[in-house]
């Protein structure tokens, strides 16, 4: 094995542009504001960046929706600033990740305006359109078809109406598609984010779904048509061979409603690198429920382990992103920040690559919004019992001038009103904050194979404790952290424990509340 594979033991960090650096002063981030701020990521210590979409977008479901999968967004800048983007990353030692979204298209795409202009256009097999529809429901709400006046059938879209679901069962859309990942290794980009990818084929009949038990329509259905059809897998090891083509390219796919058994099953050698189990966070819009204490933490580690580890397959960590509240703001009270502490610890020393949301290591809180100022779809529909995600999108917050230090103008969502206290600079000029916390994690990371690599063994602890040991040919490192207010002695296993980190400062097997810490055996 490498000693060093970027992808398996690096720490990727999320970036959502619009949200990230804004150069030009018109209230939304752009590349440009990016390659500003990547000296500050540099310094933060992560290994890549993943760029939420930056292409052209009508902005229906703010960027997702995609009207060319080989441009950028006059509002994020140009292919120029792009090539300046990889440049300037490569030379600071970080890769990019692009996160393309082929399930579906804008309706704004020029394939979708071609294929929805007439019954016999050459695209018109490109989208999938039907006489009837069948039971299907969108994610985002509602049936899953849209009528169209003009040639008088139906098309399918899983998310809003303007995403039509691209017909992966024709072979042209599929050598298109591998075009856009080639068109985008040509220029540099290092590996994928692949959006709802085991929903990209559809079963050839269209037949409806089963029902099942659930609170709202999507729910309410087995999703046995709509995902996980067996022709995703020849196509995964298409892909892997284009992508293997290039030097250390990587793929990680974000699964869509799949079990972890599914999820290992689309990853190995000769197809995705990895795939998110989202073993923190919840799937599921609506009614998400996020328990958070040590046992059921064990409990996912475990389970998580024991798939990944029977299929051979490297996992990931999540605990936050662009859909999803933030994880300071599903745990912590207020702006208290032990509990973002504690799952910081869990991101960055879990067996998998760790995934960092932009703002997760200054402890970001979500926004909250009136009915007026949503602007996600689905929190548009489902008002108030589903607000949406604009929650977890607010803009970075650099330092405490007017917006953050994220742009000049009013932006395009706005600041969350801690922003005078929680900010880039306060936290770095404050060495007990989350930032130099998260980066000093980040350092052991890169000084310590045991902490990248090393097997997971999880150890007794009383209740309201979690420890577990990462242990790797010739050296051992602990981790040990209390959930609650009391204190805890706890036995080590044998051998002479050194401190490399902790949080209060206290001697090894001893926890105050809250406290963090790493040990090493000498
Ligand atoms: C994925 C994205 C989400 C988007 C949806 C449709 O789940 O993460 O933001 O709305 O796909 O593209």
């Amino acid at each position: 094995m490498k000693d060093f594979l970027w992808w398996r033991d690096g720490v990727i960090y999320q970036i959502y542009p619009r949200s990230f650096a804004d150069s030009n002063g018109d209230g939304l981030g752009d590349l440009a504001g990016i390659i500003s701020r990547l000296d500050y990521l540099a310094d933060l210590g992560i290994d890549a960046i993943w760029l939420s979409p930056f292409y052209p977008t009508p902005d229906k479901d703010f960027g997702y929706d995609i009207s060319n999968y080989v441009d950028v967004d006059p509002r994020f800048g140009t292919l120029a600033d792009f090539d300046r983007l990889v440049a300037e990353t490569h030379r600071r030692g970080i890769r990019l990740i692009l996160d393309l979204v082929l399930n579906h298209t804008s309706d704004q795409h020029s394939w979708f305006l071609e294929s929805r202009s007439s019954r016999d256009n050459p695209k018109r097999d490109w989208f999938i359109w039907r006489d009837q529809p069948n039971n299907w429901q969108a994610s985002f709400g509602g049936q899953a078809w849209e009528y169209d006046p003009v040639t008088g059938q139906y098309y399918l879209h899983l998310f809003t109406k303007e995403q039509p679901d691209v017909n992966w069962r024709n072979p042209d859309v599929r050598k298109a598609q591998l075009d856009v990942f080639r068109f985008w290794m040509e220029r540099g980009v290092d590996g994928f984010r692949l959006d709802v990818f085991n929903a990209y084929f559809k079963h050839p009949g269209l037949p409806d779904n089963p029902p099942k038990f659930g609170l709202r329509g999507f729910d309410r259905q087995r999703h046995i048509y709509d995902i996980d059809q067996p022709e995703m897998i020849p196509f995964l090891n298409e892909m892997r061979l284009l992508l293997d083509s290039y030097p250390e390219r990587y793929a990680v796919g974000e699964t869509y409603f799949a079990t972890p058994q599914k999820t290992v099953s689309y990853c190995g050698p000769d197809k995705l690198h990895a795939a998110f189990s989202f073993d923190f966070t919840s799937m599921d819009l609506f009614y998400p429920v996020y328990p958070w204490n040590p046992c059921w933490v064990m409990e996912q580690v475990i389970k998580r382990e024991q798939t990944f580890n029977a299929a051979g397959v490297w996992p990931t960590t999540v605990m936050s992103n662009h859909d999803l509240p933030r994880t300071a703001s599903r745990y912590a009270r207020g702006e208290n920040d032990s509990q973002p502490f504690l799952a910081m610890s869990l991101l960055l020393t879990l067996r998998g690559t760790p995934f960092i949301y932009y703002g997760e290591e200054i402890g970001l809180r979500d926004i909250h919004l009136r009915h007026s100022e949503i602007l996600d779809p689905p929190g548009k529909k489902y008002w108030p019992i589903y607000k949406g995600r604009d929650g977890c999108r607010s803009p970075m917050q650099w330092n405490d001038s007017t917006f953050a230090g994220f742009s000049t103008a009013k932006p395009w969502l706005p600041v969350h009103p801690n922003y005078i206290r929680r900010n880039v600079a306060s936290q770095q000029a404050d060495p007990d904050s989350l930032f130099n916390f998260t980066k000093k994690l980040l350092a052991l990371r890169k000084e310590i194979p045991a902490l990248r690599r090393g097997d997971f063994i999880p150890l007794e602890t009383p209740p309201g404790m979690l420890a577990y040991l990462r242990q790797i040919e010739g050296q051992s490192v602990l981790v040990a952290m209390n959930f609650g207010g009391r204190n805890f002695k706890f036995t080590l296993p044998d051998g002479n424990w050194r401190v490399l980190l902790t949080t209060t400062k206290d001697s090894p097997g001893t926890l105050n509340p809250y406290e963090i810490q790493l040990l090493i055996l000498e």
